[in-house]
């Protein structure tokens, strides 16, 4: 079970440090329920990410439930892990980008955003909470207090600092460093968070419900495989579906400015990564089966929750961008959503509108604490997935992102000039400051919509039928009826100034819609937006 002799006593004796310092919980008492939530980094749904985890789904989705339309709140990872823990848009949270002056992990997000995760309030009403994995992108970096810092809330804290790492990583153990070489037998970082969690749920407490959070690295890059599965998938490639290798030209600048067709250097790496991706997601498969087995072989299973999902989606060379994440699109923006637990009947699929920012209302929920006291702009879909016929749901959610891109040019990218970045193979950028947009993404009975307005020199708006296109091949902003055009215009501006309830009036496509022109000046008056007005023409 534990990696090596000295490894096993010493975690152990931190076990049961803070567990006899947090034995709070009344015996006796009926337990809640317990909730797993493993969060995997930058894996799609759209490209068929799911493809590896067969073990995964077995597991999980034959189980309990499939969400086929779960989407994150902005498409990458240091805003969604954001949005995640505090169950709020980008724009209630602050956490823009992946640096420290864009909130991430920051001194400010530490003191207004971290005590108030919903990991925080399962601690303070009993729960014991485990984290494993990565946290965010700047989590243990000097400015952000470096790996002392230990957020406050959790019982047992095993995280990487910054970015996904397979090996030669250093973890903050509750808050001491322990550096991890290149053995794969000792260091791979999949396989010590599986490790680490069966050793949890070897030592825990039996008197109090727990939370787990499994945060794993896969797929991220540097797509570092584990070595048995090093040959799997040689053959496979990434899919050539309609909108693969095809130029963006009625989309925003940054689309347009994509080399097309692509190289064939360009079409080899990305094809390289897609596989490597794959290989990475057995060692998570494996994961999730060895976490399941013991949390059966310890008679917990069945009243446990365990929800599977990823931080934003990804794609690899869909409208000719090489590899990455950013992109307003539903490969980027969509993710897998699994979840079995108590009162969750098996093989069941919704296509009920969901968002990142509902999971800590609906594991609050779970836990029986009241979503009133909380600030979240996120709803609880625990009403779906426990009574699946009667439920008055939401038609729309709101996806904000602030491009990144600096005042100088990026040496890899020299043509496009400066506030380009994440140039990747053959100069193709994959951001810019000015690929900042919001959209409404609305998901209605006989309404499949997304709406985009870009923060740019163009003032650039995207607009899809998804019903008639669900590869978002054709931009119908200009043709679209104009009356339509206008709602969705106001719908978004509301939803970029709402907070908790507010974000979940009814949208334009749900019967209980009322168009509020109130609402114009209301957002007007506000100077928190990123984004400047649209003006219809
Ligand atoms: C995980 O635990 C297993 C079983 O004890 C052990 O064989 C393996 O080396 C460990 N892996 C890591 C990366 O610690
Ligand atoms: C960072 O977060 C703080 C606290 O929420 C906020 O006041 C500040 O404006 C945020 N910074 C940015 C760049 O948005
Ligand atoms: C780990 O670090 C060692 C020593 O710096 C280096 O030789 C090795 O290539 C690194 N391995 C990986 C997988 O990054
Ligand atoms: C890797 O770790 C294993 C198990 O601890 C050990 O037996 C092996 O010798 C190590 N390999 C290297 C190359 O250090
Ligand atoms: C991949 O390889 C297998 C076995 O070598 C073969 O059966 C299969 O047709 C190949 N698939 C593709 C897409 O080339
Ligand atoms: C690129 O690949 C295609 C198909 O494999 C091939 O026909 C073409 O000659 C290649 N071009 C170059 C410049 O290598
Ligand atoms: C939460 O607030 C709503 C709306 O005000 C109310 O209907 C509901 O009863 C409240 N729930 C609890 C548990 O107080
Ligand atoms: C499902 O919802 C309906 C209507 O709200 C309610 O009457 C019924 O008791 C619920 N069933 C379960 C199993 O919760
Ligand atoms: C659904 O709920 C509404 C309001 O609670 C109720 O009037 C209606 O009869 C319910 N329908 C079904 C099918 O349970
Ligand atoms: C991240 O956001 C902050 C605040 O807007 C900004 O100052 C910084 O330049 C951004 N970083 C990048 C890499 O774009
Ligand atoms: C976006 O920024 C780039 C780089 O500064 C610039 O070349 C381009 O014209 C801008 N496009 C729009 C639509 O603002
Ligand atoms: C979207 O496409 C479907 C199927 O072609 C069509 O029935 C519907 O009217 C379209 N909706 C809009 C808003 O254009």
């Amino acid at each position: 079970m534990l990696p090596s002799g000295t490894e096993g006593p010493r975690l152990f004796l931190l076990l049961l440090g803070f567990l006899s310092s947090s034995c709070l919980w009344v015996e006796g008492r009926s337990r809640k329920p317990n909730v797993v939530l493993i969060l995997t980094d930058d894996q799609d749904v759209s490209l068929g990410g799911m493809t590896p985890l067969k073990k995964t789904k077995a597991l999980i989705a034959d189980h309990g439930m499939t969400f086929s339309n779960a989407y994150v709140a902005s498409a990458l990872c240091c805003p969604s892990r954001s949005s995640i823990l505090t169950g709020r848009y980008p724009h209630n949270h602050h956490v823009l980008n992946n640096t420290i002056e864009g909130n991430c992990s920051s001194k400010a997000w530490q003191k207004t955003q971290e005590p108030y995760t919903f990991p925080a309030l399962l601690y303070s009403s009993g729960y014991q909470t485990f984290f494993a994995g990565k946290y965010l992108n700047q989590y243990g970096s000097e400015e952000a207090g470096g790996i002392n810092h230990v957020p406050p809330g959790w019982s047992y804290w095993y995280a990487l600092e910054k970015n996904s790492k397979y090996y030669n990583y250093t973890l903050s153990e509750n808050g001491q460093p322990k550096p991890h070489g290149q053995n794969y037998s000792q260091d791979y970082l999949t396989d010590v968070l599986a490790n680490v969690s069966l050793d949890f749920l070897n030592y825990k407490s039996n008197h109090e419900p727990f939370f787990m959070m499994i945060a794993t690295p896969a797929p991220h890059s540097p797509w570092t495989a584990a070595p048995q599965y090093e040959k799997a998938f040689l053959n496979a490639s990434a899919p050539r579906g309609s909108n693969f290798n095809v130029h963006g030209k009625d989309k925003h600048w940054l689309i347009r400015q994509a080399k097309s067709p692509m190289s064939n250097s360009s079409i080899q790496y990305l094809d390289n990564a897609f596989r490597k991706r794959w290989q990475t997601l057995l060692s998570v498969d494996d994961l999730v089966e060895k976490l399941l087995k013991q949390l059966e072989a310890r008679g917990e299973l069945d009243n446990t929750f365990v929800f599977f999902t990823s931080d934003n989606g990804y794609h690899t060379g869909q409208f000719s961008l090489p590899i990455d994440k950013r992109q307003l699109y539903e490969f980027d923006i969509k993710v897998p959503l699994l979840v079995r637990g108590p009162g969750i009947k098996p093989n069941q699929i919704t296509k009920s509108l969901v968002a990142n920012i509902d999971l800590g209302p609906t594991i609050l929920d779970i836990a029986g604490y009241d979503l009133n006291k909380t600030q979240m702009d996120g709803m609880s879909f625990l009403p779906i997935m426990t009574n699946n016929t009667n439920v008055t749901w939401r038609t729309d959610i709101l996806v904000e992102y602030q491009g990144e891109g600096s005042n100088t040019s990026d040496p890899t990218c020299p043509t496009l000039g400066p506030g380009v970045s994440q140039c990747f193979p053959d100069c193709v950028c994959e951001d810019s400051y000015n690929n900042t947009y919001a959209c409404v993404r609305t998901i209605a009975a006989a309404y499949d919509l997304q709406y985009c307005e870009f923060d740019d020199a163009e003032v650039f708006v995207e607009v899809y039928n998804i019903t008639a296109d669900p590869n978002q091949l054709t931009n119908i902003a200009k043709t679209i009826d104009k009356e339509i055009l206008e709602q969705m215009n106001h719908r978004l501006m509301m939803l970029q100034s709402c907070s908790g309830p507010s974000c979940h009036t009814p949208g334009v496509f749900d019967p209980r819609y009322r168009f509020d022109p109130r609402l114009m000046f209301m957002d007007q008056g506000q100077q928190s937006h990123t984004l400047s007005r649209k003006t219809l023409k």
